[in-house]
């Protein structure tokens, strides 16, 4: 049975499901997108999404395609009608169909499209060894603040993380680590401290990060949000990665050397057992 999809109003097997070759997304990546987990068949943290969703548009002076009630409504029925119990929902909204035109179109009218993807998640098995990354420079555009499609020097880095024989890229800029291809970075020093990036123009500003540190911190993890180098990824006890598909994911080995003792750590363990619990808490 084909997957349902949602394209701008209509719920379409996937193969009825069509955009215009016009549409901006295709032609500029002019578009926002989120990926909201689903565990239970619900989504994890979705306010939060919907949020940055909403900061996205606006800050490329797009309009929302619906009011944020409807596509919250669209989601829940999209989840209906596919019944999937665990994976992501993606949705994206581009500035729609228009003949092609640097200049933002008056007239066009933005596009929504959604999809379900079934995977494990709570039980990744990636989560009881960790992953291994290597680093790549950042060559990215300077708005990663802003959630947009425009992924293929993501998608570059990611690959050639795999045929370096490594699972993900962590990205350096200025001689500092940035964030993953997909996730954002955090170590763990010897002396217990959670150092992860600040929010900047530089990186996704992670709905999974902001909860993490907020749990953290709760448990008595003393939180520093500030730039690191490799070099003290390769002198930490620990490092991780948060996303919305990956919770958190320990990274057991950097640029080919172990990290810490090279398993996953206490402190990684112990945040993706919160993580699940709070992601189970915030279920809608
Ligand atoms: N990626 N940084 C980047 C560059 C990302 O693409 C993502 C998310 C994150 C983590 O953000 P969050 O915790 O809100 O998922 C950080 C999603 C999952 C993706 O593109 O599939």
């Amino acid at each position: 049975m084909s997957r349902i999809v949602y394209v701008n109003g209509e719920f379409l097997p996937e193969e009825d499901a069509k955009i215009s070759v016009f549409d901006r997304g295709f032609l500029f990546a002019d578009g926002v997108y989120e990926v909201s987990t689903i565990i239970d068949g619900k989504l994890v943290d979705n306010g939060a999404h919907l949020a940055r969703l909403e900061r996205s548009m606006k800050e490329l002076e797009m309009d929302q395609p619906c009011t944020m009630e409807k596509l919250e409504a669209a989601q829940h029925e999209l989840l209906r009608r596919n019944d999937v119990k665990e994976g992501g929902l993606y949705l994206q909204v581009t500035r729609g169909a228009a003949d092609r035109d640097f200049a933002f179109p008056k007239e066009a009218k933005s596009s929504l499209v959604m999809f379900t993807q079934a995977k494990a998640v709570i039980d990744n098995p990636a989560a009881k060894t960790g992953i291994s990354v290597v680093t790549m420079p950042d060559i990215r555009w300077q708005r990663r603040d802003i959630k947009a499609i425009g992924l293929l020097p993501a998608s570059m880095a990611k690959q050639a993380a795999l045929k370096a024989g490594a699972d993900d890229a962590w990205m350096i800029e200025d001689g500092y680590v940035t964030e993953g291809s997909s996730n954002n970075a955090h170590i763990v020093t010897k002396d217990g401290v959670l150092v992860t990036r600040a929010l900047s123009n530089k990186i996704l500003h992670g709905i999974t990060r902001k909860a993490v540190l907020a749990l953290a911190e709760e448990t008595g993890i003393t939180v520093e949000e500030r730039s690191f180098t490799p070099e003290e990824v390769g002198e930490a006890s620990e490092a991780f990665i948060t996303s919305a598909s990956m919770f958190v994911m320990p990274v057991t080995k950097f640029d080919g050397e172990p990290v810490g003792d090279g398993q996953p750590g206490p402190v990684s363990t112990r945040l993706r057992a919160l993580y699940v619990a709070f992601a189970r808490d915030s279920l809608s």
